[in-house]
């Protein structure tokens, strides 16, 4: 596939490293050709300008702050049917969600721009998704963890990948990228779901940040009983 990277920052290094390795043609750009130049050196990419590379290929991932994305996408034009790749996390202090009451980041993206966006790859760290090879999911560390398929151990789960989105194709797309990555992707609704996975994850992230483990707040499935 051919995939446009918006920013140069640690998420834009991760995945497009990770999805250039696996043989997709990447265009990354910011507001810093210089950066841009360097982050295409790095990964094997080539770099262009924000518009080129919102509108390139197959589809563009917003790897820029929630803060910044729609005055990125705004100036950079007509977006309309593009598939957006939204891995951005509205949080603020104390881990609340800037995007306050109402539709989260994604749907207010897809509504600035028209776009077929899919809410992917914010639930955990750039540190994650530049490993080679893949994470495990930390549940099937646990004796208690989910099952996992017959030809798997137990231990070699791969990290599983919520995807939220209103586009069977632009999922589809985006479930092969997280596939190409080593993962396991799971479409977990339509993107009015996005806005549960944006909360899910600034209340993970509050949970890492004091050191608590929320591993510890799940019991196995079969203690759920029915
Ligand atoms: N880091 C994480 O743990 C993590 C995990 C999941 C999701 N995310 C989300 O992924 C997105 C990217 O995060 P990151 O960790 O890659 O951040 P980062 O390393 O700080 O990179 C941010 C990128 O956005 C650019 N940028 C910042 N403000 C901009 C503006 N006003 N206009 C244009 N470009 C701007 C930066 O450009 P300059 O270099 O010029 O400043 C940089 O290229 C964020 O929405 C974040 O919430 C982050």
């Amino acid at each position: 596939m051919r995939i446009g990277i918006l920013g140069t920052g640690d998420m834009a290094e991760a995945l497009g490293g990770q999805w250039a390795r696996a043989g997709h043609e990447i265009l990354v750009g910011g507001r810093a050709p210089e950066r841009a130049g360097a982050l295409a050196g790095r990964i094997g990419a080539r770099a262009g300008s924000l518009a080129e590379v919102a509108r390139f290929g197959d589809a563009a991932l917003l790897a820029l702050p929630y803060d910044a994305v729609l005055d990125v996408l705004d100036a950079v034009g007509e977006l309309r049917g593009r598939i957006l790749i939204d891995c951005t996390n509205a949080i603020g202090p104390g881990f609340t969600l800037t995007t306050g009451e109402g539709p989260g980041a994604a749907r207010r993206i897809a509504a600035a721009t028209g776009a077929r966006v899919v809410k992917a790859f914010n639930h955990v760290t750039p540190a994650v998704w530049s490993r080679t090879p893949p994470v495990v999911a930390a549940a099937a560390d646990l004796p208690t963890g989910r099952p996992t398929s017959p030809s798997a151990a137990p231990s070699a789960a791969p990290l599983t990948v919520p995807l939220c989105g209103d586009d069977e194709r632009a999922l589809a797309l985006v479930a092969t990228l997280a596939e190409d990555m080593g993962y396991a992707p799971l479409v977990t609704g339509p993107l009015a779901r996005a806005d549960l996975l944006e909360a899910t994850t600034a209340f993970l992230i509050g949970l890492w940040h004091s050191g608590h483990d929320p591993r510890t707040l799940l019991p196995p499935p079969s203690a759920l009983g029915g």
